[in-house]
Order: C-alpha cells, then sequence, then structure tokens
C-alpha cells in the first residue's frame, strides 16, 4: 500500500484526505492519505522520517511551507525554490523533490474553469502574502504581465520586484489596494489571494472596479460563494470559486506522484461534499 498524507499543524479540518482518497477509488490504487502534526521545531525530522518509513509523498501546509523549502535534503524545483514555499513532497527518487502545486492550482483554475488565456494577459493579485507570493508567480510564468495590491504596499512591491528578478521576461508592479481601481479598468484576471472574504461577507476590491470580460479567481473557498464572487457576477464577470484552486493544487500534487492524469471530476465532487 502507497502512503501519501499531508503535514501541517493544524490539519483537523483539511479536505485533502476526502479529495486524494476519492482519486485513489477512482483508478483502483491500494493507496491512503493521512494527516501528520509535527510539532513547529520538528519538520526537518518529520520529512526524514516520512522518507524512512517509505512514505511516497506529502503534502505540506501552514505553517511548514518555508521551512520546507529550505531543507538542504529536498530538492525544490525553480518555481517553488523563487516562491519560497513548497507544498509537495514527492519521495519516489533518489532525492526528495519539493514542489509548490499551489501555482499550478491558480494557473489551472483560470484556464479550466475561467477559460483564461493568460499568455500576454493583464493580471491583478490581491494579497503578498503565502497565497499571493503562489499566485504571483503562476501567472507570471503563465506568461502573464502581474499587478499585485496588498493593504501593505511594500509587501507588494517586493513580490513584483521578486517576479521580475526571477521569472524571464516578467513585467510585475506592486501597490497598495488604492491602485485597485485604476489596475482593473483594462485587467482580463483578477485573483484575491487575501484572507479577506473567509467566513464573512466583506472583500477587498470594490465592486465599482469589476467589468464584463475580467475572469474572477477568489482562492478563498469558505464560504464558496464569496461577495467578491457575487459582486464579479452582478458586474458580468466569469467566476471560479476557491475549490477549484484546491481541486488543482491537490490533483497537480497527485500528478507529480502517480504519473498518472488526476481524477478531477471524482476529486471535485468529494471535495465539494465537504463545501457549501
Ligand atoms: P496566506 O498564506 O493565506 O496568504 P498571509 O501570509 O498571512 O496568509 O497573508 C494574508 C494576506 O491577506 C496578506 O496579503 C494580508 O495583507 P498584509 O500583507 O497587509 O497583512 C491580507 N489581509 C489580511 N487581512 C486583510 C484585511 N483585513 N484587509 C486587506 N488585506 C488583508
Amino acid at each position: 500500500m502507497d502512503v501519501y498524507g499531508l503535514i501541517g499543524n493544524p490539519v483537523g479540518h483539511s479536505l485533502s484526505p476526502p479529495m486524494h482518497e476519492a482519486a485513489y477509488d477512482t483508478l483502483g490504487l491500494n493507496a491512503r492519505y493521512v494527516t501528520f502534526e509535527p510539532a513547529e521545531d520538528a519538520v526537518a525530522a518529520a520529512v526524514e522520517g516520512a522518507g524512512a518509513l517509505g512514505v511516497a509523498g506529502l503534502n505540506v501546509t501552514v505553517p511548514f511551507k518555508q521551512d520546507v523549502a529550505a531543507l538542504p535534503s529536498v530538492a525544490t524545483d525553480d518555481l517553488a525554490s523563487a516562491v519560497g514555499a513548497v507544498n509537495t513532497l514527492d519521495f519516489s527518487g533518489e532525492q526528495v523533490t519539493g514542489h509548490n502545486t499551489d501555482v499550478e492550482g491558480a494557473v489551472r483554475a483560470l484556464r479550466e474553469q475561467g477559460d483564461a488565456s493568460l499568455s500576454g494577459a493583464t493580471a491583478v493579485v490581491v494579497g503578498a502574502g503565502g497565497a499571493g507570493r503562489a499566485v504571483a508567480f503562476g501567472l507570471a510564468d503563465a506568461g502573464a504581465s502581474v499587478r499585485v495590491a496588498n493593504r501593505t504596499a511594500s509587501r507588494a512591491t517586493d513580490l513584483a520586484a521578486a517576479v521580475e528578478r526571477e521569472v524571464g521576461g516578467a513585467t510585475a508592479t506592486g501597490g497598495g489596494l488604492d491602485a485597485l481601481d485604476g489596475w482593473l479598468a483594462d485587467a482580463d484576471v483578477l485573483v484575491n489571494a487575501t484572507s479577506v472574504g473567509m467566513e464573512s461577507d466583506e472583500t477587498p476590491v470594490p465592486a465599482s472596479a469589476l467589468h464584463e470580460g475580467l475572469v474572477v479567481l477568489d482562492a478563498v473557498y469558505a464560504p464558496l460563494e464569496t461577495r467578491l464572487l457575487r459582486d464579479a457576477a452582478a458586474a458580468g464577470a466569469t467566476t471560479v470559486d476557491g475549490a477549484w484552486m484546491l481541486l488543482h493544487q491537490g490533483a497537480a500534487a497527485f500528478e507529480h506522484w502517480t504519473g498518472e492524469d488526476a481524477p478531477v471530476d471524482a476529486m471535485n465532487a468529494a471535495l465539494r461534499a465537504h463545501l457549501d
């Protein structure tokens, strides 16, 4: 039996176990997905121990993504290194490899559910924390010109500079939330990568800045129908909810681990059975 899992703290409410086990059931794989909560200072030992025990793959979540990216025992791919965070470890090769499928999750959700073509697009990312970093690097890597708006403007300008430095040919700019109105006027894509809207009916984006032709992804998935997505739909924009990003980061992790196409419909059904 292949063992996969998640390390984080806390992980009790994670939706990854049902999502991944639905994939194993669908494809008839003899595998299980379990959660682990190492102490905050034990992540290196946890990763080493997982390898020694023959664990096939691990997802990594808060607060360990940055710590894992810095482990010398992990060969982190270029994009995950640039983001500075790893959320997927693959133990199948001679060396443990680290990836960041949050990056692919945002890109695939926009392409597949939002029908967005990202190459040459103008994308606005709200948020410059962990999620904002993954989304900004993913969009730039996919060929979009990126504008990062954040409550703390300096974090946005720092992130934009890092994107331009690390992603060949990228253009990125950063600023405060007051830039949103002007930036959205000619934008093709908007992603909310802040926590605003989580368990609340708030939005970080003025409704008046939303327009037809915009594809809007909200990384928040609790609730699924956020105020931002309601405003976006009312403005005639295309909406993509946060469960799609969660799904596609999981599907990308599954594909790193197994080399097979993820059964996304089954994974999506399992995920949505746990969300409203
Ligand atoms: P995550 O890993 O989920 O991105 P994080 O690193 O703590 O979490 O980042 C949270 C993001 O949400 C940040 O961009 C934060 O803005 P600051 O950098 O100014 O802190 C943003 N955020 C959180 N609460 C916010 C609020 N009430 N209004 C606007 N932005 C907010």
